[in-house]
């Protein structure tokens, strides 16, 4: 087992699975082929070719097939999951619903469904069905009563203490997170790490070992790596595998001391995790007390902060070091790595809002309130700017880069 862990296996997923060692992995990710069974080939209304996944490792003979091969996986999955391991499954309607059926047949237990809301999704381009802007996850245990992971608090936390809900609002993958080659996606269906980042940071622990057996470009080792966990993965395709292996070499593993689990404090309403879960910020990272000088503190994973002894939100540090009320978004800072000057979290809170704002717009949404909705033209003009310096990929949809997938 020793010599597998951190690795990524090459070949069939379930040939391999039967090799490993039984009861022997907490988690099991798995975003398995969909199935989409493309017949013909997407256009935009202006005629450009839209880059749908139309992959080899997508087609299947009959829908008979696909549930043959989805019972092999998840059956060689469940041999290999610890009594107190779980399997995150992620699909479209195009799949789910078949996946769900077979794991519940398999003995499986349900524990949620999640549903992951693209903030920026492709839109319907023939307008004959709805903008398809979601895709499902499941979350099952191997068996039904046995104990498994949650990290109610460290979920809680991430989301300002207030308690994690079912639907995840996040962006797909683009920009600077999004792997090319010679400009082109080196990968069709690369999943945002800030899925997996709150599927690893809820369901396992530091130290533990998540399986996935359809790899890809290995985002879940990736994340597993920023967050002090082991993965194994397991993919068929040469290409991705070396392209795995240097994202991952690549990653720096958070400082042990910034993977504690804390309990909840105050509750403001932009999540500061949310920074943390948009790679606008890393575990690990210094923040500084005010514009110059001042005290400093390390961000935990979980989206606290700490200051010598002192542990929690953004809020409450500040609070207890100018022992008043603070807010933690004006009074805390990072570097610009940019510049090397310090500037305002609420910079970042401002990019985060921003993003959220030109999702609604991109995807037909305008007459949704947003938090930004009231804001003058001045105001909109300065997070523009903030938005371009600081996470270059957030705005790119509307220039250069064509629309995103439906299916990422
Ligand atoms: C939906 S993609 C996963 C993308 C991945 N989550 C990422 O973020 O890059 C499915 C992957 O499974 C691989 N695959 C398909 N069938 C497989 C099999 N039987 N065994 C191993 N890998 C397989 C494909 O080559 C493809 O890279």
């Amino acid at each position: 087992m020793e010599s597998i862990i951190d690795t990524i296996l090459p070949g069939d997923c379930t040939e391999i699975l039967a090799d490993l060692p039984e009861n022997s992995v907490d988690l099991v990710f798995a975003d398995p082929p969909y199935n989409l069974q493309l017949s013909q080939e997407l256009y935009r209304p202006n005629m450009t070719k839209v880059d749908a996944v139309n992959d080899e490792w997508d087609k299947f003979e009959s829908l008979e097939e696909y549930d043959k091969f989805t019972r092999a996986w998840l059956s060689a999955c469940r041999r290999v999951l610890k009594d107190s391991g779980a399997l995150w499954v992620i699909g479209t309607y195009h799949n789910i619903y078949r996946v769900g059926a077979i794991l519940q047949a398999m003995d499986y237990w349900i524990l949620n469904d999640v549903i992951f809301i693209k903030t920026n999704p492709m839109p319907n381009f023939r307008g004959v069905r709805f903008t398809n802007a979601h895709e499902t996850l499941i979350w099952a245990q191997k068996k039904k009563g046995a104990k498994y992971t949650f990290n109610h608090h460290a979920m809680k936390s991430l989301n300002d203490d207030l308690q994690m809900r079912s639907d995840w609002y996040l962006p797909i993958c683009t920009g600077k997170e999004r792997i090319k080659i010679n400009g082109a996606k080196a990968h069709s269906t690369q999943k945002p790490e800030s899925l997996l980042y709150r599927v690893i940071l809820s369901s396992t622990n530091p130290g533990d070992v998540v399986l996935d057996p359809f790899f890809g470009t290995g985002t879940t080792g990736a994340v597993a790596k920023k967050l002090g966990r082991h993965f194994i993965g397991i993919e068929r395709d040469e290409g991705y595998i070396q392209i795995a292996r240097q994202r991952i070499a690549a990653v720096q593993p958070a400082p042990e001391a910034a993977l504690e689990q804390q309990e909840p404090r105050s509750r403001p309403k932009v999540p500061f995790g949310a920074l943390l879960e948009a790679g606008l910020l890393t575990p690990g990272q210094t923040l500084y007390f005010g514009p110059k000088d001042g005290a400093s503190a390390t961000v935990l994973a979980n989206g606290h902060i700490r200051c010598n002894d002192i542990t929690g939100s953004i809020h409450q540090v500040g609070r207890t070091l100018a022992n008043a009320p603070c807010n933690g978004w004006e009074n805390w800072h990072y570097v610009d790595e940019r510049t090397g000057t310090r500037r305002k979290l609420d910079e970042l809170r401002q990019v985060i809002r921003l993003q959220a704002e030109n999702s609604m717009v991109g995807s037909d949404l305008k007459d949704e309130k947003t938090p930004l909705r009231d804001l003058n033209e001045k105001d909109r003009g300065g997070l523009v700017a903030a938005t371009a310096r600081l996470h270059p990929g957030v705005s790119s949809r509307d220039s250069s880069e064509p629309p995103d997938l439906p299916i990422e």
